[in-house]
């Protein structure tokens, strides 16, 4: 997709199609809507009148116009955006998103859009340009028939007295941040027998050389040596090696907190069978999902490195497949992770903290001062915040409050839950230093993160539990079902507020 941006008369851009943010109940009496109302012979008014469209969030209403002197574009959408009160930024994205989508489905290949907001140029259309990028997504990458081949391929952003050096960088951002949600989102999608944790490396390791990021990968051999038995137990059973992938960026010039580092490390499970505690036939086929987490650090990491932000940002990404086999780990087995700690394996299905384990102790041997680790890590957090908030612990509360606040702005939702020694004291072993579950039936989520915590040693860490939001079970109006690479934008402003 091609991307403009003009400060200009908006219906002077040489497009198929118009697209303007509507607030609920606002009337086209005034400004821009009474202009556009003019055009298209009293229509926009006529269809606020008649209620067929009343400016909520997602509806949409096509219009028609008489392409005359400089107007080329024949059709006008009116997008809504919900009450003006309520309007953020980031629902620029949104609204973009949903008139890209809309629009394309009239055939629409080239689409002006105007967000009339009162955030800054830049902020706006940094938004709408990610919205529009990520609304193009299609999960058809292997339909050999039936592909969408109605794609938008040129937006153009107006802001109304936008000075273009800020819309330029705006886009750029917007862009950026866009591609590489879709970059998370395609990996995701990617089948696991695609997928497997040596292609995960593959990928990463590609993305790495083309955007000027450090990439290594360590094998088993290596990680076998640094004593990472947790994280190689959970891949025994699998006739595909395990992969820890290390990303690098590295600032021209360092502005941040001396000697801070922030980590992101990623669970990237290809296929989650369960391993010898196996999981139900029914909704196996979801656990391709179960390396979101790391898909999740890799995009991440690729936005970072177009944005360039002038702080160091270290990604961890565990690439490990969970199968059933002769060498697979046993109920009952005991591991060393790479601290030292031991841990009896009473469900090999409680697989991600066992990766985690070694690949957070690793960042931190890194010198990671600050870490967030993502995880499709239970079931139990679906159950409890389903797919509007991702659940979030740490053992900093600052840094928790920090991360929620930066999801607000992004315009993604996080939801704390709480971590403390009572919770840890339930994940003691018989037989070792700590089991990697705890009580049946309670609190499956704050257990998943007590595990992890115990091989955090002096790092403000963040956990996110993104089995609810990794993915989407329906398509919206501005987004297609299946992966959404959540937690992308919200990371991303973590590492720029750390400039
Ligand atoms: N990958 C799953 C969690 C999951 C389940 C993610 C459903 C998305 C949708 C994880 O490895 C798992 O199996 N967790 C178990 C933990 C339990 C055995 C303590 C779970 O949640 O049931
Ligand atoms: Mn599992
Ligand atoms: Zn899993």
């Amino acid at each position: 997709m091609d991307f403009q941006g003009i400060s200009g008369n908006f219906t002077e851009a040489g497009v198929d199609a118009l697209a303007i943010t509507v607030f609920k109940d606002e009337k086209a009496s005034s400004g821009a809507l009474k202009d556009l109302d003019k055009l298209t012979g009293g229509q926009i008014s006529a269809v606020i009148k008649s209620e067929e469209f009343k400016g909520d969030v997602g509806d949409t209403a096509l219009l028609r116009l008489t392409p005359k002197g400089r107007l080329k574009a024949s059709r006008l959408l009116l997008v809504g955006v919900g009450d003006k009160k309520d309007f953020k930024p980031s629902d620029i994205a949104v609204a973009a998103g949903t008139a890209t989508r809309a629009l394309r489905k009239s055939n629409a290949k080239s689409v002006a859009f105007s967000s009339r907001s009162d955030a800054s140029a830049a902020e706006a259309a940094q938004h709408a340009a990610q919205g529009a990028a990520t609304s193009q997504f299609e999960l058809d990458k292997y339909k050999t028939k039936d592909k969408n081949d109605k794609a938008v391929n040129k937006f153009v952003i107006h802001i109304e007295g936008a000075k273009g050096g800020d819309l330029k960088n705006g886009i750029a951002r917007g862009q950026a941040i866009g591609e590489s949600i879709n970059f998370t989102r395609d990996l995701a999608n990617e089948p696991p027998n695609i997928l497997t944790p040596t292609e995960m490396a593959n990928r990463a390791q590609k993305m790495a050389r083309e955007v000027g990021l450090k990439c290594e990968i360590l094998d088993e051999a290596k990680m076998k040596k640094m004593g990472m038995g947790s994280l190689l137990s959970v891949s025994l059973g699998s006739e595909q090696p395990a992969k820890l992938i290390v990303l690098r960026y590295t600032p021209a010039k360092n502005t941040g907190k001396k000697g801070d580092l922030l980590a992101l490390v990623g669970k990237g499970i290809t296929f989650d069978t369960g391993g010898i505690s196996i999981k139900p036939a029914e909704g196996m086929e979801s656990m391709k999902y179960d390396m979101s987490g790391g898909a999740t650090v890799i995009g991440t990491m690729r936005a970072i490195a177009h944005l360039k932000p002038s702080v160091p940002v270290l990604g961890v990404i565990a690439a490990v497949e969970n199968m059933p086999d002769g060498k697979a780990s046993r109920p009952s087995d005991v591991v060393t992770a790479m601290n030292g700690k031991t841990v009896e394996i009473l469900n090999t299905d409680a697989e991600g903290r066992l990766i985690l384990a070694d690949a957070v102790a690793y960042a931190e041997q890194q010198g990671a001062t600050r870490i967030v680790d993502m995880a499709t890590l239970t079931g139990a957090v679906i159950i409890a915040l389903g797919d509007q908030n991702t659940g979030i612990m740490g053992n900093d509360q600052a840094f928790v409050e920090q991360i929620i606040a930066l999801g607000k702005e992004a315009g993604e939702n996080f939801w704390q839950l709480p971590v403390s020694k009572e919770y840890s004291k339930q994940i003691k072993s018989d037989i070792a230093d700590i089991k990697n579950i705890g009580p049946r039936g309670k609190a499956g989520t704050i257990m998943g993160a007590v595990f992890i915590q115990e091989f955090v040693d002096k790092a403000k860490w963040a956990h996110l539990d993104i089995a609810g939001t990794a993915w989407y079970d329906s398509v919206r109006p501005h987004q297609a079902k299946g992966p959404t690479g959540v937690a992308i934008r919200t990371l991303i402003r973590l590492v720029e507020t750390s400039q």
